[in-house]
């Protein structure tokens, strides 16, 4: 019989828990992919009982995934769901209690997910450690963890010192929940399962890559936090910098999480370290139009609560940049002199992500072209979301006209249409599985996360110095800062259009 198997989430009572979480663990069970012995034990300090966090987790999974929601699957599934109030530190008894009970003297296989605040990474971590709960009695014990990883390098470094003090590093499976979603695990089968493309994917056929995570959310709720952390953080040191690895690394001989992140590391470790002083080269700002009177709103209403203290936190100049584009290079033989431009930014024209391979023009051109007119070279466009597919964009022979004109057109593969038996999961459903069968290919390490930080903590600084100019304000709903376009502008490129 398979020994105990028990997911516990600390931080139950919060939204990811039951936003994203018990959808992803039920819609698992619901495919029959949950192991059958496996029991989600939430912990937190409301004090609800089990019954009352079953009939929450319902309520709210009814409230966000009707469509999803099948009363069958939901008793079966609901049974698993147990919980503790408490926590690691002095009110570890009840906790103990639970395993007493559900893994007997033998033990049994745990993951715990950490679905805390990140300051609280720190002391749940040693806490667990404190109460002997990393010690692998009757099976393992892994540690989940979400973004952000730190703040910096060193406050990285630190939480991964931290982490290390009570887990090892193959304990640990840190979350960019962006390595979860089919369209970018996608990159690597597309990349590497086929042979068409792969001869031409380097420097002697491609003339650049854009990377576009665009958003149309602005920041709204989130806002206390994100004024600390801005878009370069928020998301470019993790999930743009994770795509672009996929998209440079060379093809791990195996696929493990050993090597895939060994391949994802050496790309990270040929990105050159820009100098504080090059960093106005190669990256443009902005910030949505409309934050800073965010930003005033939140301080007035955290004045008239009476919270003086976060009011004081809060500075109305702030140049926090909610949109940001970045120029990398990556310095070996494949990628010699090919820019890597990255954007991302909140409050755009659409939600769209993309990579876009732009590969270089025909060496020759016998066809004339229309005076004023220059070729649309070839264009690969692989959407991440939310039309997920794949289109290559070549010239044809426009039909029936005098003589030759040329009009570029595109090859398409759409996701939903070629699978339409099957929905695109959400990513939490992959990574939760593989978190209990041991896979870490999709979870960060740590000397990832650290040559993140290292490569972006330049930039983050010569953006946000008491010497750098305002971001420049773009209105809600636009392509982002006129900035961002000289950027490639001033290299003779432009950015593919935001739909
Ligand atoms: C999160 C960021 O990691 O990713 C958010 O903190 C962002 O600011 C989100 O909105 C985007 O994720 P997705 O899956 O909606 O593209």
């Amino acid at each position: 019989m398979a020994s105990p198997l028990t997911v516990v989430i600390f931080g139950a009572s919060g939204d990811l828990t039951s936003r994203k979480l018990i959808p992803a663990l039920y819609n698992s069970d619901r495919k029959n992919r949950l192991p059958a012995e496996a029991k989600i034990l939430g912990v937190a300090r409301s004090g609800f009982t089990t019954e009352q966090f079953r009939e929450k987790m319902k309520a709210k999974f009814i409230e966000y995934h009707k469509d999803q929601f099948d009363p069958n699957v939901w008793e079966r599934f609901a049974a698993r769901l147990h919980y503790v109030s408490g926590d690691v530190g002095e009110n570890a008894a009840p906790l103990q209690a639970w395993f007493d009970e559900h893994e007997g003297a033998s033990g049994g296989r745990r993951l715990y997910y950490l679905s805390v605040k990140p300051e609280l990474y720190p002391s749940l971590s040693r806490g667990l450690g404190a109460i002997g709960y990393n010690k692998e009695i009757g099976g393992y014990r892994r540690l989940i963890v979400e973004k952000p990883f730190g703040h910096d390098m060193e406050s990285g470094k630190e939480l991964n010192a931290i982490l290390h003090e009570n887990f090892r590093e193959d304990q640990l499976y840190r979350i960019d929940h962006y390595l979860g979603k089919e369209t970018v695990q996608n990159i690597m089968i597309f990349r590497f399962a086929n042979t068409l493309f792969e001869p031409l994917w380097n420097y002697q056929y491609i003339d650049h890559v854009q990377i576009t995570v665009a958003e149309t959310v602005t920041v709204k709720d989130r806002l206390a936090y994100y004024d600390t952390s801005g878009v370069i953080r928020d998301m470019i040191q993790s999930h743009l910098l994770q795509v672009m690895t996929l998209v440079a690394m060379e093809s791990p001989n195996r696929y493990n999480a050993d090597n895939l992140r060994n391949e994802k590391m050496k790309v990270l470790d040929s990105i050159p370290v820009s100098p504080i002083e090059a960093a106005a080269k190669v990256v443009a700002v902005g910030q949505y139009a409309g934050y800073r009177e965010e930003l005033i709103a939140l301080k007035d209403k955290l004045m008239n609560e009476g919270k003086q203290f976060e009011a004081d936190a809060i500075n109305p100049d702030s140049k926090t940049p909610t949109y940001a584009a970045v120029r990398l290079t990556v310095e070996n033989g494949r990628w010699k002199n090919v820019p890597f431009y990255i954007r991302s930014g909140k409050g755009m024209k659409s939600r769209y992500s993309e990579i876009m391979i732009q590969f270089r023009c025909p060496p020759h051109l016998m066809f004339p072209l229309p005076p004023g007119e220059i070729l649309q070279c070839n264009r690969m466009t692989l959407v991440l979301q939310p039309n997920e597919g794949i289109t290559l964009n070549f010239q044809t022979k426009v039909p029936d006209v005098e003589g030759t004109l040329l009009q570029p057109r595109d090859l398409s593969f759409n996701y939903r249409q070629a699978y339409d038996d099957k929905a695109l999961p959400e990513a939490y459903e992959r990574m939760l599985l593989d978190a209990i069968q041991g896979d870490a290919s999709l979870f960060l390490r740590s000397d990832e996360i650290e040559r993140a930080w290292e490569l972006m903590d330049p930039l983050i600084a010569a953006m946000t110095s008491a010497s750098a100019p305002i971001p420049e304000s773009y209105p809600i709903g636009s392509q982002g800062p006129t900035g961002a376009d000289e950027l490639l502008g001033a290299e003779g490129r432009k950015w593919q259009v935001i739909q």
